[in-house]
């Protein structure tokens, strides 16, 4: 077959088919936190023909051992913590699903192993963590991707062509944000010694990342932020799990982004407002609305619209919904990870662009300790 036919025929191979031709090896895969994120991970590399999770590990004794029993994943080696796998074993990479405050220490260990890493999101909690990160990336010359599985969301990737066709014009203004009335959830979400930061880190990063990719990732430059926690600590709203809450609920921000964007920033996991406001993108041509939900997870909410002029009159254009598998954006993202190793191509979710979403964060923390706007180095 003509190597145009090839070609021409590969585009309506199923997606895992892509895989094994690229390499024909089985690359072996070892999961670090086996709770609740880690079962994505494991029915995704399941559903690998290219791919088979070979080693588990969790620090609570016995997680590990039942979450393989659980997701029928058999024969899988379980270890007390990521050291001992990453000792033990002999993995081509593994998926980091621990809670944030230990994604750097898991990631970078990895990574000096010679190991492929996936990260979950956020990438971790401070800037300090993620020079860490890339520092170790480099030096390994392994892929590391964060999993913002919301990239691949058909909805996502339009706003991001909108942006890029110039129908907007110079975008010079962001609003975004979305957040939920109740939404406060537990787990190891909701301490500092755990998951480091709240509500920023659960789903104000994927508001961050959904505009600031649109926009081609620009630098930010300062930062003005306000953080409170007055609903995760009041057990009238959060039950018995306020005695353990010390992260923030809400956050606010206004942030300049290289480029003379301003960006404004909102995130709240709860408050005495459904919503506090759809994403708008504003440029010298035209705007965009992207609606937010109920529970902020990442993806629009429903039909965008786009505000513009045509011949003197004001139109507004319904860019229509393209209808998708939610789960289908975990297969994507392991997916599109291991095509990168593969084909040694670029990372899906590069740390090139996730450390600007992370010093945003950690930029909002650290201004609102000091009450005043703060330059970002
Ligand atoms: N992409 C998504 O849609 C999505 C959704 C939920 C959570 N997440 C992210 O996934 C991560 C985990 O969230 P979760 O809800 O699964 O948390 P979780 O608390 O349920 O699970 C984390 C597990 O990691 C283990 N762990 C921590 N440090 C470890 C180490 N050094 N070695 C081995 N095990 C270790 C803990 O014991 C725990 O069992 C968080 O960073 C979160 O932001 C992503």
């Amino acid at each position: 077959m003509s190597k145009k036919a090839d070609e021409v025929l590969s585009q309506f191979k199923k997606p895992e088919e892509k895989g094994v031709t690229q390499s024909g090896k089985k690359l072996k895969i070892g999961i670090i936190g086996t709770g609740w994120i880690a079962e994505s991970h494991a029915q995704s590399f399941k559903a690998m023909p290219d791919a088979e999770v070979v080693a588990a590990a969790d620090l609570i004794p016995g997680k590990a051992e039942k979450f393989c029993q659980d997701w029928g994943l058999e024969g899988v080696r379980c270890y007390p913590s990521h050291k001992e796998m990453l000792d033990n074993e002999n993995l081509d990479a593994v998926s980091v699903c621990t809670y944030n405050t230990t994604h750097a220490e898991c990631t970078i260990y990895a990574l000096e192993k010679g190991v492929h890493v996936l990260l979950e999101k956020p990438m971790c909690v401070t800037t300090e963590e993620a020079h860490a990160i890339i520092k170790a990336e480099k030096k390994s010359g392994k892929l590391l991707s964060i999993g913002f599985q919301p990239r691949f969301d058909a909805n996502m990737k339009k706003i991001k062509e909108i942006v890029e066709s110039g129908a907007l014009g110079q975008v010079y203004y962001i609003q975004t944000g979305g957040g939920r009335r109740r939404g406060i959830p537990g787990g190891t979400f909701i301490e500092k010694s755990t998951g480091g930061i709240g509500a920023m880190g659960d789903i104000g990063c994927y508001s961050l990342d959904m505009v600031l990719n649109a926009v081609g990732y620009p630098k930010p430059l300062t930062v003005s932020g306000y953080m409170s926690a007055h609903f995760g600590t009041n057990p009238m709203y959060n039950g018995k799990d306020a005695a353990r809450f010390d992260v923030e609920d809400f956050a606010a921000a206004f942030i300049r982004l290289e480029g003379g964007i301003v960006l404004d920033f909102r995130i709240s996991w709860a408050m005495h407002l459904d919503t506090p406001g759809d994403t708008v993108i504003l440029g010298t041509k035209a705007a965009l609305r992207i609606p937010s939900t109920d529970c902020w997870n990442g993806s629009p909410g429903g039909p965008m619209t786009l505000y513009s002029d045509m011949a003197g009159s004001q139109v507004e254009t319904v860019i229509p919904m393209i209808e998708g598998d939610f789960n289908g954006l975990f297969y994507d993202k392991i997916r599109s990870f291991l095509d990168a190793i593969h084909t040694g191509g670029e990372s899906p979710v590069p740390t090139s662009q996730i450390l600007y979403n992370q010093m945003i964060i950690d930029g909002i923390v650290m201004s609102a300790k000091l009450g005043r706007e703060i330059e970002l180095g």
